[in-house]
C-alpha cells in the first residue's frame, strides 16, 4: 500500500505479514451479523473463523450489530439467544433436537424468550477471552477487561471487568462523554479521520471538539443510537447508525 493511501476497510487481512488480524466487514457472511468498517478480530489460530467460533448459537432472529473501529482480542465470544434452554419446566434438556418421535415438540426449543439483539457500539475494545451474553448492549468507547463475562449493558466510555462484569471506572466525565458522543469521530469522513489520527488516538476531548466542526461540506446527524454504518444523504441504509448528510451548499444559499 502506498504510504499516503488510506487503508481499505474491505481488506481481509490489513496488517502485512499478520494474518491473525482480520477485518470483520469483508469477512462476515451471515445476514444476522452487521459490522462497521475497520472493526477487527485478532486470533493467532482461527481469525478467519470468527463467525462460527466466536458467535455462538446464532440461529436468529436476534442480530449481532457491531459498530466501527472495534478491537476484539482472541477468544472474544458472543453468546446469542439460541444458547438458552427452556427453563419453565422441570427439565432443561432439549428433547426435540434428538429427532424421531421427539421432533414434533420442536416449539419447545424454538419458542423461547429472547433478550433481543446484541449491540456493540463504535470504538469498543474487548479484551482477550471475554464473553458477551445475549442481548447485551455495549456503549461507544467502552472497554471490556480480559476474561470478563458481560451480562448487563455497558454505558458509553465505561470500563467493565470480572464475572459477572461490573463497572470498574469511567474513562471520561459525564460532560466529556456527551461531547464525545456528539463529536462521534467514527462517523467523520475517512479523509478527516486520516488527517487527525494523532488527535483521535492521543488527543483530548477538546481537541476533537475543535476538529469536528471543520468537516467540510458534511453535517453529522445522529439518527439511531444503535445503528452502525454511515451513508450519504438520500441513500437509506438499514446499517446506518449515523447518517452523514452531505450538505449541498448551493441548495442552502
Ligand atoms: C481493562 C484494562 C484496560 C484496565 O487497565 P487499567 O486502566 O490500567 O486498570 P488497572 O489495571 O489499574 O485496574 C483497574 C481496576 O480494574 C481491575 N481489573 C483490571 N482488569 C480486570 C479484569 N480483567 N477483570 C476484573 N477486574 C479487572 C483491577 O483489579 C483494578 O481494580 P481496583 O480498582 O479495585 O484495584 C486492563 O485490565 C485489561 O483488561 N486490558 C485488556 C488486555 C487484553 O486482553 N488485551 C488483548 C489484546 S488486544
Amino acid at each position: 500500500m502506498a504510504e499516503d493511501a488510506v487503508p481499505d476497510p474491505m481488506t481481509l487481512h490489513p496488517v502485512a505479514g499478520r494474518p491473525r488480524v482480520v477485518l470483520l466487514k469483508p469477512l462476515i457472511i451471515s445476514p444476522l451479523i452487521e459490522v462497521g468498517e475497520f472493526s477487527y478480530y485478532d486470533d493467532p489460530e482461527f481469525a478467519d473463523e470468527f463467525e462460527t467460533r466466536n458467535v455462538l448459537h446464532h440461529y436468529g432472529p436476534d442480530r449481532l450489530i457491531i459498530g466501527k473501529f472495534c478491537a476484539f482480542a482472541a477468544g472474544t465470544t458472543f453468546i446469542m439467544n439460541g444458547a438458552n434452554h427452556r427453563m419453565s419446566g422441570v427439565s432443561t434438556f432439549p428433547f426435540p433436537i434428538m429427532g424421531g418421535a421427539w421432533a414434533s415438540h420442536i416449539d419447545l426449543v424454538t419458542d423461547l424468550p429472547s433478550r433481543g439483539d446484541t449491540v456493540i457500539g463504535n470504538d469498543v475494545w474487548i479484551g482477550g477471552n471475554a464473553t458477551i451474553m445475549p442481548g447485551v448492549h455495549i456503549g461507544h468507547g467502552a472497554i471490556v477487561s480480559t476474561a470478563s463475562v458481560v451480562t448487563k449493558n455497558v454505558p458509553d466510555y465505561a470500563i467493565v471487568g470480572g464475572n459477572p462484569a461490573t463497572h470498574l471506572k469511567d474513562r471520561y466525565t459525564h460532560d466529556d462523554i456527551q461531547s464525545l458522543l456528539r463529536t462521534a469521530w467514527w462517523n467523520w469522513p475517512i479523509e478527516l479521520i486520516t488527517d487527525n489520527i494523532r488527535s483521535i488516538a492521543s488527543g483530548t476531548v477538546h481537541d476533537l471538539e475543535q476538529i469536528a466542526p471543520t468537516a467540510p461540506r458534511w453535517k453529522i446527524q445522529p439518527v439511531n443510537r444503535f445503528r452502525v454504518a454511515c451513508c450519504p444523504a438520500g441513500r437509506s441504509s438499514s446499517a446506518g447508525r449515523m447518517r452523514i448528510a452531505r450538505v449541498n451548499r448551493s441548495a442552502r444559499s
